[in-house]
């Protein structure tokens, strides 16, 4: 019997096809990347490529969440890129779930500044029967996370590098000693990371890199 983190056939169901669909995108991302080294897009060809691709957290990295999510009874969490929603589903249901075995509150916040990736995502939110425990903060999130409500129990941070950093910046003084802060794709591209292992190490994180495909950041708040 194949099992899975989330107990519920229909978010599975949703979630299996948002899987299908950004897997299937895969190839042709990494062909507009290949083809940067000979012949760089601007910025507004690279803003057009990416607006639908889902680039979603991978499903494992993803169940890892919930899991981590379910183990430290997290009822508050920012996740830095939302897209389509797909990471975001993972983080709403763990809260659900939270509440539904102690009770309580709780919310994930969700940040996103593509408009049409935005309203696809609280279609998905809604799909899911979760928009009441999201919080999707349209626009650029320098702006959206300078009001966060914490304590802060768990973090993740999946989005173009350069924002990575600033988004730790902004809602490190909101986590809660202990909390957990996820990050993609750190072994992978550690060179464009270091700004925030520079902020990690000099902010009382400790921090591991998992082996997940590309590295995946475990930092714990100290
Ligand atoms: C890797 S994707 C997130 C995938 C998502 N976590 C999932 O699993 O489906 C990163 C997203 O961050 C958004 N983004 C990039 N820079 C941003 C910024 N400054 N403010 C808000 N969103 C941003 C992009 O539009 C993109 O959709």
């Amino acid at each position: 019997m194949l099992l899975s983190v989330i107990d519920d056939p229909h978010l599975r169901g949703l979630l299996d096809g948002l899987h299908a669909k950004s897997d299937g995108q895969i190839a042709e991302i990494e062909r507009f990347r290949a083809g940067q080294a000979t012949h760089p897009s601007t910025e507004d060809e690279i803003k057009t490529f990416r607006s639908d691709k889902l680039v979603a957290l991978d499903r494992d990295k993803a169940e890892l969440c919930y899991q981590l999510c379910r183990a430290t009874d997290a009822r508050h969490i920012v996740e830095i890129g939302t897209s389509f929603g797909v990471s975001t589903l993972y983080l709403a249901a763990s809260v659900r779930d939270n509440i539904r075995a102690g009770g309580g509150t709780g919310m994930v916040i969700g940040t996103e500044y593509e408009p049409a990736k935005a309203n696809a995502a609280r279609a998905h939110f809604a799909q899911a029967g979760l928009s009441d425990l999201i919080d999707l903060r349209e626009g650029d999130l320098r702006e959206t996370l300078k009001r966060v409500e914490g304590p802060v129990d768990f973090m993740l941070v999946d989005i173009w590098i350069a924002m990575a950093c600033p988004a730790l910046e902004l809602v490190t003084p909101h986590l809660r000693p202990g909390a957990i802060v996820i990050c993609d794709n750190t072994a992978r591209f550690r060179a464009d990371y270091a700004d925030y292992f520079a902020f990690l190490g000099s902010n009382g994180f400790r921090t591991m890199t998992l082996p997940f495909d590309g590295g995946l950041e475990l930092s714990i708040r100290c």
